[in-house]
């Protein structure tokens, strides 16, 4: 069987750190409102003129160097995020012309929150099928020029940043014990497009827009849907919740997080939490956490690492990786 093998993941966090406190000079909020809230303490904000395609490359040298690769090793960039660069191209080719490729393929993903998943899911099938040997899965985004810095219930959830994680096609036994990636779970459902949307884009006000979102119903979505979708990741895996090593869930808000490692019956200690230091980043946020905790040496190889994200359309998903 073929299998679409973690090779190396880096990440890149923009140098301006933006602590809670900095929003109470502007806003009705404080550190206690959020840190309790949320569990977010500070994120990491781009520099003016520092993109979404900046932050990508710098985690796709990371993850190549991590791997031992050069770009010429690489034949796809699968870019997950919703702050392009640009309406078009996609902020994938930016990768791919500044890592050294010249051949192969790349291309965005737009899954917001969930996207992540969405584009290991993409790269699966593509190292699967044969259409590609070695994919450069991305998430990165810039959410600080998107939101709305007069709206406290938004503005401070999230952050700028991205992470990169290398697949491999390799030739395995075939079962639960393989190394890779071992199942994916995908959803989307359009009849929620309203609890967390942007009020702009291209083809509507011809304006980038910000974010609105209706925080407690996406919470209770939240919830409810990653245990499912984690759930049902595992059983088509062939695994079970006590196979888990490493949760590596979206990272939103930490009572989003507790709740579900909970319903998954993952104890807290086996969940990889950045959300302090990153605040949300949308599609960046698992592979920074991955990231982070792979420089850290939590994750050992044979080790099974269980991802989960949702966000808006609402589109949610999971991924079971075996390190
Ligand atoms: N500081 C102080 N007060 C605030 C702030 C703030 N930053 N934001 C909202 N409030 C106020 C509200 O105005 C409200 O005041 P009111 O009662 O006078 O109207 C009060 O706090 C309670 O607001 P709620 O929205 O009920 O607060 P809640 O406990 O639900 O927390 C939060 C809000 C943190 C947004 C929560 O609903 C949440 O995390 N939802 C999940 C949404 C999410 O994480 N989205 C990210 C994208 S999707 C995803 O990645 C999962």
């Amino acid at each position: 069987t073929i299998r679409a093998v973690a090779r190396g993941c880096g990440h890149y966090l923009p140098a301006r750190v933006v602590e809670n406190a900095e929003f109470a000079k502007t806003l009705d909020t404080s550190d206690e409102w959020i840190r309790t809230r949320t569990g977010i303490e500070r994120r990491h904000f781009a520099a003016e003129g520092e993109s979404t395609s900046d932050l990508a490359i710098a985690a796709a040298r990371a993850a190549l160097a991590d791997g031992g690769l050069t770009g010429a090793d690489i034949d796809a960039v699968v870019l997950a995020t919703a702050t392009p660069d640009n309406t078009f191209p996609s902020t994938a080719v930016k990768v791919q012309t500044a890592i050294g490729m010249t051949g192969g393929f790349a291309f965005d993903i737009q899954a917001v929150c969930a996207g992540f998943v969405f584009a290991l899911a993409q790269a699966d099938a593509l190292l699967r099928s044969g259409a590609a040997k070695r994919i450069l899965v991305i998430g990165a985004e810039t959410f600080s020029r998107i939101l709305d810095f007069t709206d406290r219930a938004t503005c401070v959830l999230f952050g700028d940043g991205a992470g990169a994680l290398i697949l491999e096609a390799e030739e395995q036994p075939g079962g639960p014990g393989d190394r890779g990636l071992l199942a994916t779970d995908l959803h989307s459902d359009g009849r929620y497009a309203g609890l967390l949307y942007v009020d702009g884009g291209p083809s509507t006000t011809g304006t980038a827009g910000v974010v609105r979102m209706s925080g407690q119903e996406v919470f209770k979505h939240a919830v409810i849907k990653l245990a499912e979708t984690g759930t049902a990741a595992l059983a088509r895996a062939g695994l079970t919740r006590a196979d888990v090593d490493w949760l590596v869930p979206h990272q939103a808000n930490l009572r989003i997080m507790t709740m579900t490692a909970h319903k998954l019956g993952v104890p807290m200690e086996r969940v990889v939490v950045t959300v302090q230091d990153h605040g949300n980043t949308s599609a960046a946020s698992i592979p920074l956490a991955l990231s982070v905790a792979n420089s850290e040496g939590r994750i050992a190889r044979g080790d099974v690492v269980l991802m989960e994200a949702i966000g808006g359309g609402l589109a949610w998903g999971a991924a079971v990786l075996r390190w």
